[in-house]
């Protein structure tokens, strides 16, 4: 192990220096992923967990626009696993996206595969992470993907451009028995104990001195913060004391810059922000909180790193913000959200869809099940159209390639089975739904728009919704019920925001379009683990076009089996 991690080291110091040294050519960077446990301290607690090469968090993965990248994936504990390159479009190429029984079997105990992909058409800041069970709590990397050599940013160049932020969440029991004993009860899983920052909460939690993350700046000099989301079921809000951050990207696509002192992000998405080290020499804490608009349970405690500048003492003690929006605060992230637009330039433009093939709308539901084993023989469900998705025990990508039968039906419906007032008084009875492994087929080169609708069953609540396979424009968003009459003539049909994954507001909706351009099966989930594993997810059938480069790949030789 220690020889296996030297060797990553020095591989990641040598990609360094090839990146940052101009006139780099497109390259292949291969990196080694060994899952193995390792004991991590933190909050007073002491527990053995999964992780990549012994790192929480796991190593940043470095690229260029068009570099090929190869990772030979080792599984060393006696957990299942799989990694998913959150944000990589993997065209043709679902065998490496990475969801378990989705697009892949599982990488079993023992068992190596190597994940060979191109990055190609985006650049900016990514993230990979295990795609099975609650892995990602603990199994989590960035992904910086600069742009190609020669080309510049759209924005002045910072002096520093490769500081990655991750926001995380951590429990003090093992993250797998919280989530197999929430299931077992049917009850909502327990709440985690704090928020991270590159894995460390931070000094205002106990034994926590020594578990905070410093990022060191010289007065005067511009930073390039990549801030990921990384947390399993909190959406967070971002702020360093006493400095403002000017938003340039989102999900690895440019945005018109804007200035803010808080930013939000959903549990899978990133945002790059430019941060001047312009205030007087001292600490300064950066801060994350977790934004939750409805009232229910959760951990509200906020993480805090440290801004330090060079020669300051670190007997200083850290000033917080001054101002930080409430945890309650939904107007403060609406204006946030309407600020975030592509960039919809001649060399980025926005290539927004203006013609739908394909309407879809799909209801969220939060619902409750029967279930003899569980605590009140009935257990916590979630549903897209009142369908709570079926995991099926063999990969969906590969039952579609090899035409095997029974795995799954490719009938999921364009629209809820009944209508109702979806948004109105909170529904109580008829709480039920329907089991299934339903796929939407979409026929190559459909434009598609999706309006994702919350409800009210159980209780409304805002959920991040992350494609794969795609990018996807967000046209419109509002409160309350979609009304197709209306609500499509204030679409942002020009420059709307870009992105993989995006944010349903709580008693609202979204309405987002894509063309269907990368044939493959392509799962569609709600980012708060809790939800996904209650069923708040489905996958997308995208056939093949005629032509040559509009069919799925072949599979790579050493893809897992079931
Ligand atoms: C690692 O943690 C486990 C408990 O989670 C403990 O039993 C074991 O002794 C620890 N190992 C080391 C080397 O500290
Ligand atoms: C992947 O790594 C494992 C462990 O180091 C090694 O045994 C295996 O040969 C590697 N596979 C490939 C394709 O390099
Ligand atoms: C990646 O790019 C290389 C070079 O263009 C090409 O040979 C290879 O087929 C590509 N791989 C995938 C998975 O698209
Ligand atoms: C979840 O919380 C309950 C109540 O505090 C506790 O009894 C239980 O042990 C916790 N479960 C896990 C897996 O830590
Ligand atoms: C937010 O929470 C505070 C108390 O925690 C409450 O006074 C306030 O009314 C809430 N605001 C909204 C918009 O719900
Ligand atoms: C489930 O059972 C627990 C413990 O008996 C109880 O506190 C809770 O209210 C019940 N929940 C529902 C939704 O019935
Ligand atoms: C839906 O419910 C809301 C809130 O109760 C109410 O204001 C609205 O009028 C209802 N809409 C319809 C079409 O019934
Ligand atoms: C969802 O399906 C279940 C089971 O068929 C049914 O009882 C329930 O009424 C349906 N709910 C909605 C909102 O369609
Ligand atoms: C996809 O559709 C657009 C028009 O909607 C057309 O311009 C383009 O040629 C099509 N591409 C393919 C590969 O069929
Ligand atoms: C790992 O995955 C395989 C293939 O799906 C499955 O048969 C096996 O039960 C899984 N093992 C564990 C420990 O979950």
């Amino acid at each position: 192990m220690a020889s296996a991690m030297s060797v990553f080291s020095l591989l990641v110091s040598s990609l360094l220096l090839a990146l940052f040294s101009p006139g780099a050519q497109a390259d292949v960077k291969r990196y080694q992923f060994d899952i193995v446990m390792r004991n991590v301290s933190r909050l007073c607690h002491e527990k053995s967990m999964v992780t990549v090469n012994g790192r929480y968090p796991g190593p940043t993965m470095y690229a260029r626009e068009g570099d090929r990248i190869i990772v030979n994936v080792t599984n060393h504990v006696e957990y299942n696993m799989t990694i998913h390159w959150h944000g990589l479009k993997q065209r043709r190429n679902g065998w490496v996206d990475g969801p378990a029984y989705v697009t892949q079997c599982p990488v079993r105990s023992g068992a190596s595969y190597t994940y060979d992909f191109n990055v190609t058409g985006q650049r900016g800041t990514l993230w990979w992470h295990a795609h099975i069970a609650w892995m990602r709590a603990t199994v989590h990397g960035a992904i910086v993907v600069l742009p190609a050599a020669g080309v510049p940013y759209p924005f002045p160049k910072p002096d520093d451009e490769a500081e990655v932020v991750i926001l995380g969440e951590w429990w003090n029991a093992d993250v797998e028995t919280v989530e197999r004993q929430g299931r077992m009860l049917g009850m909502a899983p327990n709440m985690s104990d704090a928020h991270t920052v590159n894995g460390k909460p931070g000094p205002l939690f106990p034994c926590s001195q020594k578990h905070t993350y410093v990022l060191q700046v010289q007065r005067g000099k511009t930073y390039l913060l990549r801030v990921i989301n990384a947390a399993v079921n909190d959406e967070l809000f971002f702020s360093i004391a006493g400095h403002t951050m000017t938003v340039v990207e989102i999900d690895a696509t440019y945005t018109k810059p804007f200035v803010a002192s808080t930013i939000l992000l959903s549990p899978g998405q990133t945002t790059n922000v430019l941060v001047r080290a312009n205030q007087r020499p001292g600490r300064y804490f950066m801060v994350a909180k977790p934004f939750n608009g409805v009232p229910i349970p959760a951990d509200n405690q906020m993480a805090t790193a440290i801004l330090q500048y060079a020669g300051v003492p670190t007997s200083v003690v850290p000033s917080l913000p001054q101002l930080m929006p409430e945890t309650n605060n939904t107007d403060f992230v609406t204006a946030f959200q309407d600020k975030l637009r592509s960039l919809n330039s001649p060399q980025y433009p926005a290539n927004v869809p203006l013609a739908v093939d394909r309407h879809l709308l799909y209801t969220i539901g939060l619902n409750i099940d029967p279930c003899a084993s569980c605590l009140n023989q009935s257990r916590l469900a979630a549903s897209l159209n009142n369908i709570t998705f079926v995991m099926p025990r063999t990969a969906l990508l590969q039952a579609h390639y090899y035409g095997l039968k029974g795995v799954f039906t490719a009938d999921f419906p364009d629209r809820p089975p009944a209508r109702f007032n979806y948004t109105g008084a909170p529904l109580t009875t008829g709480l039920g739904t329907s089991l299934g492994t339903r796929l939407s087929k979409i026929t190559y080169n459909t434009t598609v728009e999706l309006v994702l609708q919350d409800t009210n069953l159980v209780s409304a609540e805002s959920h991040p919704f992350h494609l794969h396979g795609y990018n996807f424009f967000v046209v419109g968003r509002g409160v309350g019920n979609f009304d197709p009459a209306n609500d499509p003539a204030k679409y942002n049909l020009v420059d709307p925001p870009e992105r993989n994954t995006v944010g349903v507001p709580a008693g609202g909706w979204t309405a987002i379009r894509f063309r269907a351009d990368n044939p493959g099966v392509w799962f569609m989930h709600c980012h708060l683990e809790v939800h996904t594993s209650w069923g708040l997810k489905m996958a997308f059938l995208v056939e093949d076009g005629s032509g040559p480069d509009e069919s799925v790949l072949p599979p790579p030789k050493d893809l897992p089996k079931c």
